[in-house]
């Protein structure tokens, strides 16, 4: 550790050399001094430390002015003060100019040196202070954007990306534990070569394995220097500076009711980064910055985790719902599911977007969901239904969405598919008579879909369809009932044998 008020004097003569080492050591100073420019360049290179550099301006080998020049590079925190005779007046004016924060006149007194550096210790702990709440700031900013990410797979891009930028690193990862806690996988990372990347870490092995077994930091400044380190990982010899922080997960009790079964891994993630830029060190400061992070970090996974583990309970919750439903009536049973196959297998054939092809899911596993408000007479009625329980059965998209759109995470395409699934691209369709442009292309889908399950299962009032016929009604309907490009679509399917009921009708098992 370098003490709090290191001070550097650097002057050709010896006599000025020992004087502001007695005045300053009797202030309680650490003082060090030197003879010249370049071995107090190398004082400041190697040692580091120093907040004050007192020179003197003229000097043989390289003069003060150069010195405060090059100290800027290697030490841009050192706050250097000249030392100069009237003589040179001018000269110490112009060491002002190119960055020195003060001059002081020899022959000085003893309260002429006190006072500049009472002065410049009180512009480090200023600027020190700036520096930290710029910091601070930047730390706050990061954490707020991390809270608003909901997404597990942007979340810890965004972290890795926020950790490089801060600490001014080229290369680094986020591996995530899997879930039996036993390895370490890559969700995300920057200048990390592929194969590297695809593999998967253990637990107490490696660098970051080191860090998620013994959940600790791991700051390395130069591994040259650590044969221990060294040991444990070869590949870093290219990247002989670099930090890996663990993300610690913090179990509530409130989290121990919500998870009660099975016991979580203690660490959610490693984040490492190494490569700083113009091959510089990390130091502690980095250390800090990232543990911050890597905080802020491991409570956001967690949410995003939660609310995800909720969702799918929540979701669970409707789909058995909708299965109960089906199970009263041994014609529909299992319909809700295979319009979902159904409506996968053609979404993927007419080249939809995964992101389409996941809401047509859901939507398609919820779609009559509404039918829990249409009585159970009406539903299993054999025979034919009067005109005032069509009306009931037609009321099943609206009450389906009215039950679904409080459902937070279910999303104006997923609703849509709910209350649209009767429409048709002539407008003749129910509830709402869309017709063309108002149809998304994924109701399209799950009209042609839902039709399908019910021309092939059959219902109370009729008999299933052969395939002849399913594909006669396909193209009669194209461009009335269904959009044409689907209903070709299923067509080629039903021709091709790929439409294959999944799970049969009870009423046929
Ligand atoms: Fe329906």
């Amino acid at each position: 550790m370098v003490s709090a008020g290191k001070i550097l004097v650097v002057d050709d003569e010896a006599v000025i050399r020992d004087l502001m080492t007695d005045i300053l050591a009797g202030e309680g100073f650490a003082v060090e001094t030197c003879a010249s420019g370049p071995a107090a360049l190398h004082l400041l290179n190697d040692e580091g430390g120093f907040i004050l550099l007192f020179t003197d301006i003229m000097m043989p080998e390289m003069d003060g002015i150069e010195l405060i020049r090059e100290a800027r590079k290697v030490a841009p925190s050192v706050i250097p003060i000249v030392m100069t005779g009237y003589a040179t007046l001018e000269t110490a004016r112009a060491a002002v100019k190119e960055g020195a924060y003060d001059y002081v006149l020899k022959p000085f007194s003893l309260s002429e040196i006190k006072l500049a550096v009472s002065n410049a210790f009180e512009r480090h702990r200023l600027s020190n202070e700036v520096a930290r709440l710029r910091e601070i700031t930047q730390l706050f900013n990061i954490s707020e954007a991390i809270a608003r990410i909901h997404d597990e797979e942007r979340l810890v891009n965004f972290v890795l990306r926020a950790a490089l930028e801060r600490v001014g690193a080229e290369r680094g990862s986020l591996m995530l534990t899997t879930p039996d806690g036993q390895g370490l996988e890559i969700a995300a990372s920057v200048g990390v070569p592929e194969d590297a990347a695809k593999t998967v870490v253990k637990v107490g092995t490696g660098i970051s394995g080191w860090v998620a077994q013994n959940i600790k930091p791991l700051l390395v400044e130069d591994i040259q220097k650590i044969p221990e380190v060294a040991e444990i990982s070869r590949r870093l010899e290219r990247d002989p500076s670099f930090i890996s922080v663990p993300l610690e997960r913090k179990p509530s009790s409130q989290e121990h009711e919500l998870r009660a079964v099975g016991e979580q891994p203690r660490v959610l993630a490693v984040l490492n980064v190494s490569r700083k830029k113009e091959g510089g060190q990390f130091t502690e400061g980095d250390l800090k910055t990232l543990s911050i992070v890597a905080n802020h970090a491991a409570v956001a996974i967690e949410n995003v985790r939660l609310i995800n583990d909720l969702e799918q309970a929540h979701l669970a919750t409707l789909q058995s719902m909708a299965l109960l439903l089906e199970a009263k009536d041994p014609y529909t049973h299992g319909h809700s599911q295979r319009v979902r196959d159904y409506s996968v297998i053609a979404a993927r054939r007419l080249g939809m977007s995964d992101r389409d092809i996941e809401t047509l899911r859901l939507g398609a596993a919820l779609h009559d969901i509404g039918k829990i408000g249409v009585k159970d007479a009406v539903l299993n009625k054999e025979g034919p239904l009067t005109p005032e329980e069509w009306e009931m059965i037609k009321r099943h998209p609206v009450i389906g969405y009215d039950v679904l759109v409080p459902v937070q995470f279910l999303t104006p395409e997923h609703l849509a598919l709910v209350r649209s699934h009767h429409e048709r691209v002539d407008g003749k369709g129910y509830p709402d008579g869309l017709q063309g442009d108002q149809l998304s292309p994924l109701v399209r889908v799950i009209a042609v879909a839902d039709a399908y399950d019910a021309m092939s299962s059959g219902r109370a009032y009729r008999k299933v369809m052969p395939n002849e016929r399913i594909v006669g009604e396909l193209k009669r309907c194209s461009g009335s009932q269904f959009d044409p490009k689907v209903a070709q679509t299923f067509v080629a399917l039903v021709e091709a044998g790929q439409l294959r009921r999944s799970l049969p009708a009870a009423a046929a098992v």
